[in-house]
């Protein structure tokens, strides 16, 4: 009996092992992927090319079923994985099992400046991704913060190219090591929402390579993301989805990007040049791709029956639907169709445990009189908190990225939690925004206040008086108009009365500690009325339990702000030159490398609280910055190095910044840049002296005289800073 199982077994043995050396080349998983691309190339048909080259669904486009090839599944991003919609509508489609985890917003992530919060997020964003079958998630966006009034910004990483590019690459190294591609977005230049479908942006060569495209490129170069999201606008006259400069030029020719060119949904605007361009897929938002229904709407996409036709009749060669169709069975091979990729995992208690992770990393100490923060529960007895913000889910809205998470803790739920019975709790509406309940098929609690502005004030200040600590929670929401996507931001100044309800609570009580919810920043007119500030973000699924933890200081806060926070609006370069949103559809980039810092620096303008910026409960001490030599050898290194020290009482976390500046150079050059960064880790009295290694790289600018990048020989200074306006010591160096 034995013997005959052992029989059994080794001719089944025998026979896989025939099948296996009967496998078709492409299905074969020892051979190179190459190979099996160009295998598989060969057995597809022209109308299966096709097909594979568009959508057949709001997010998903064919594979070969005929060779057992699958499809494609896509998923925003960049926060979670979006609830499942209709085969070809935007309605949810009502699952029961796709409630995600809602993880902090791209903003909140930069500004941990830790590119392990970044890794953490990526393997954990990636593995719900791999869970819900998606081998697409539609994210990172890296799209540069050029001005407060952009939509979009919450859902991207800051204003510093370099900062960008070193969240962005552990970002997605951690969602591919699910086997799910990373799609970062939104390439290029798509800085802001209003007029998104047709502005056409004007800038210089510096200003693209040195601030726009950096964060694209180290997460191609660097992080060898797999796929890559074409923009909206246009750039040179040609929309970026069908854009030859950005598409082939750059991203194929110059930094060699093996993966999948993916258009933004409707993003596609002809067939030539979607054709020959260096675009790999069309997707749409409506069902025609562009406008409104029709039927066999996928069939009409650019990339559909007009690409087959040109094909059929020979006006097109059939080298060009090869070109795209090799990036897509590269990037299946890659994903859904490599059997050693992981599981993945969806909605575990280690996912909730990153987000809170990152989110109590990333919220930013703006300031801190009187060390009224971390709360003094020994002396605190009741607490008022105030604000819609505090009862308003955040998950839900701000377009593509809402999510449906399985839950979403609120600051004031988080708050009351925390705080047990020791604490009375109490809250005032303080405003009311918005009177819809419903985002995007899903009700966001019931929090309609029809009571007008002075009512709700006054209540609130009456509470104020009485309580030991008052709690605003604020800020902007994502609705149409602040932080959402497909329109920006009208004002600088927070929106339903919000100023005057801080100061007047900064009068009932002194003990004010405002916490600002946003993924912009927000003008602060009371910001010497109140003596607390907190910048917390979108902070996703355990968004009250993070805050709750810093507020009491069972976390020390060791964020740092990714972008400046101007006084005014005219602070900043692109409304200072009048340049934003553009006239007639064009908008000119006319401060060019002088984003963010870089033009505070450069006009000496004091911001409200600069880039990098961002306190702690404790304090650190630099010492006296030094270098290894007084020389940078031709393509050597150097070490700058600085002490720290923690001379509070707490452990915390500081991130010390290095800044380059230029003495004297061809072409005019920022004060200064940031070069690097550490987050170190502190004992209360410790020290540690921290090191950068310098080397020729972070010297150079882009000459566009020369389309390259340079170095000229000089004198530069190292300074070492704790945000961009607060150097603690410099030291120079010759090249
Ligand atoms: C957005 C993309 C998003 C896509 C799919 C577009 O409107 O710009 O960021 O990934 O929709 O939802």
């Amino acid at each position: 009996m034995k013997k005959g199982i052992s029989l059994i077994l080794l001719q089944l043995f025998a026979v896989s092992l025939m099948a296996q050396k009967n496998l078709p080349v492409y299905l074969d998983d020892a051979q190179p992927i190459e190979k099996r691309v160009e295998d598989a190339l060969s057995r597809m048909t022209l109308e299966e090319k096709v097909k594979m080259v568009h959508a057949q669904s709001k997010f998903s486009s064919p594979g070969a079923p005929r060779l057992g090839i699958p499809e494609n599944w896509m998923s925003d991003g960049p926060h979670g994985i979006r609830a499942e919609v209709f085969w070809d509508e935007w309605n949810q489609a009502g699952w029961t099992n796709d409630s995600c985890t809602a993880f902090p917003a791209l903003t909140c992530l930069a500004a941990t400046w830790n590119p392990e919060m970044a890794a953490l997020y990526g393997k954990s964003i990636g593995e719900e991704a791999r869970f819900r079958n998606k081998n697409v998630l539609l994210g990172p966006g890296v799209n540069i913060y050029r001005t407060p009034l952009n939509g979009r910004n919450f859902e991207y990483m800051g204003e510093d190219p370099y900062l960008a590019s070193r969240i962005v690459v552990p970002y997605v190294q951690g969602v591919q090591a699910n086997g799910v591609a990373a799609c970062v977005k939104h390439f290029a230049l798509n800085n802001q929402e209003t007029d998104r479908h047709g502005v056409n942006v004007t800038v210089d060569d510096r200003a693209l390579y040195e601030i726009y495209l950096p964060a694209f490129k180290a997460a191609v170069t660097e992080g060898k993301a797999w796929a890559i999201m074409g923009a909206y606008n246009r750039y040179k006259g040609q929309w970026c989805c069908q854009n030859e400069y950005l598409l082939k030029d750059i991203l194929r020719d110059e930094w060699k990007f093996d993966g999948v060119v993916i258009s933004d949904w409707g993003g596609v605007n002809n067939t030539e040049q979607a054709i020959y361009h260096g675009l790999d897929m069309e997707f749409g938002t409506w069902t025609d791709g562009m406008k409104s229904n029709a039927s066999n709407a996928y069939d009409q996409y650019f990339l559909a029956n007009p690409f087959l036709s040109l094909l059929k009749s020979g006006q097109v060669k059939e080298e060009e639907v090869d070109k795209k169709v090799r990036n897509i069975l590269r990037l299946i091979f890659r994903t859904t169709m490599d059997r050693t990729r992981p599981f993945g995992l969806f909605v575990s208690q280690e996912h909730s445990l990153a987000a809170r992770q990152i989110a109590e990393e990333g919220i930013v100490l703006l300031k801190n009189d009187r060390s009224i923060l971390p709360l003094n529960l020994d002396q605190t007895k009741n607490i008022l908190v105030v604000g819609e913000n505090a009862i308003k889910m955040m998950t839900i809205g701000g377009g593509s990225s809402s999510l449906k998470a399985q839950y979403e803790i609120l600051p004031l739920e988080g708050i009351k939690n925390k705080m047990g019975s020791a604490v009375t709790v109490d809250y005032a509406r303080g405003y009311a925004g918005e009177k819809d309940t419903q985002q995007d098929g899903l009700r966001a609690a019931d929090i309609v206040d029809n009571r007008s502005a002075d009512e709700l004030i006054t209540e609130a200040c009456q509470k104020a008086k009485k309580a030991d600590v008052v709690i605003f929670i604020g800020g902007l929401n994502k609705h149409a108009g602040q932080d959402c996507e497909g329109s920006d931001r009208q004002e600088l100044g927070l929106p339903y009365q919000q100023d005057q309800l801080i100061s007047a609570l900064a009068k009932a009580n002194s003990n004010l500690v405002v916490a600002i919810i946003s993924g912009n920043a927000v003008a602060m007119p009371w910001v010497n009325e109140v003596p607390a500030i907190l910048e917390t973000w979108y902070l996703g699924s355990e968004a009250g339990n993070a805050l709750a933890n810093v507020l009491t200081g069972q976390v020390n806060p060791s964020g740092k702000l990714p972008f400046t926070f101007p006084v005014q609006l005219s602070d900043v370069g692109a409304h200072s030159l009048g340049d934003f949103p553009g006239e007639n559809g064009e908008e000119n980039y006319q401060e060019s490398i002088f984003v963010g810092y870089r033009w505070f620096d450069k006009n000496k303008i004091a911001p409200l609280f600069p880039f990098g910026h961002g306190l702690s409960y404790t304090q650190f001490a630099y010492g006296k910055a030094t270098v290894s030599s007084p020389k940078l050898q031709i393509n050597k290194t150097l070490t700058v190095s600085i002490p720290i020290r923690n001379t509070g009482k707490k452990a915390g976390k500081e991130i010390v910044q290095l800044y380059i500046g230029d003495s004297e150079s061809s072409l005019v050059r920022p004060i200064k840049e940031l070069k690097a960064f550490q987050k170190i880790n502190l004992a209360p009295g410790e020290e540690k002296i921290v090191e950068f290694e310098i080397s020729m790289d972070d010297l150079k600018f882009f000459d566009d005289r020369y389309h390259e990048w340079i170095v000229e020989p000089g004198t530069f200074t190292a300074y070492i800073g704790a945000s961009s306006a607060d150097i603690r010591s410099s030291v120079d160096f010759e090249l």
